[in-house]
């Protein structure tokens, strides 16, 4: 893992370089995306650049982590309809190359493995992390050797996501997410953590063991990935 420590708006910037360098060499990349908070400065970083004519998203194709288990790509808290709002409808991406796991077809949730293969394999995946250590929605005790699959949420990821429905009973209980196989599979990673509310579990993830409880933390085994974090998320290093 590299690690490189700025502030939040230079980390969309240099995470956004990435991107630019990928596409401008492979026009037809395979890109991981992510949702939550973290992202939404890089999403609005790679729009900025698309417009502005340094890079087309127009061969690309998009996979992106995971899906509440339950919602349809119309309704708003759904990971599809986040992708949407947040970056497809912003960049020249045709949105029949954007995928997003079936919230309603859980049932061959495994078939996402193919479909990325079939691809050509994810060039670059972005990641967050949650104050439990997941990446996608993999949580604490999921198998390394996991592909995608349905996930039971912990307590903790419905608390954390239950600001964004009326109420947390409104959070779904399960989700489809791409397991830590499929994630491990991806030959560039970019890590994004922000915020003082991450800091104990990014020096676990960076400090600790390499351990199911702490799923961020294979990432030390990934031989191409870089973790940006704000000076907060940092503070704890
Ligand atoms: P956040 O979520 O970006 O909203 O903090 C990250 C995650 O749960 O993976």
């Amino acid at each position: 893992m590299k690690i490189i420590i700025d502030t939040p708006e230079k980390i969309a910037e240099l995470a956004a370089e990435r991107y630019v360098e990928l596409l401008n060499r492979k026009p037809n990349a395979v890109l991981g995306y992510a949702t939550g908070s973290t992202p939404l400065g890089l999403y609005a970083q790679l729009a900025k650049l698309n417009a502005a004519g340094k890079l087309t998203f127009k061969d690309a194709t998009t996979f992106n982590l995971d899906e509440y288990a339950g919602l349809d790509g119309t309704h708003e808290q759904s990971y599809r309809y986040f992708m949407n709002k947040n970056l497809f409808e912003h960049i020249d991406i045709p949105m029949e190359n954007t995928h997003v796991p079936s919230g309603t077809d859980t049932a061959h949730a495994g078939d996402y493995d193919k479909a990325i293969a079939a691809a050509g394999g994810v060039d670059l995946q972005l990641l967050g992390i949650g104050h439990d250590g997941h990446i996608g929605f993999n949580e604490p005790g999921t198998p390394f050797g996991s592909i995608t699959h349905v996930v039971d949420l912990t307590p903790m990821t419905r608390e954390a996501n239950a600001r964004f429905f009326t109420s947390i009973d409104e959070v779904p209980t399960q989700a489809v997410s791409m397991g830590m196989k499929t994630i491990m599979n991806a030959r560039q990673i970019v890590f994004i953590a922000l915020g003082k509310d991450k800091a104990e579990i990014i020096k676990k993830m960076i400090d600790g063991d390499v351990t199911t409880e702490v799923p961020a933390s294979i990432l030390q085994l990934h031989p191409n990935c870089e973790v940006f974090l704000d000076h907060d998320a940092a503070s704890l290093l």
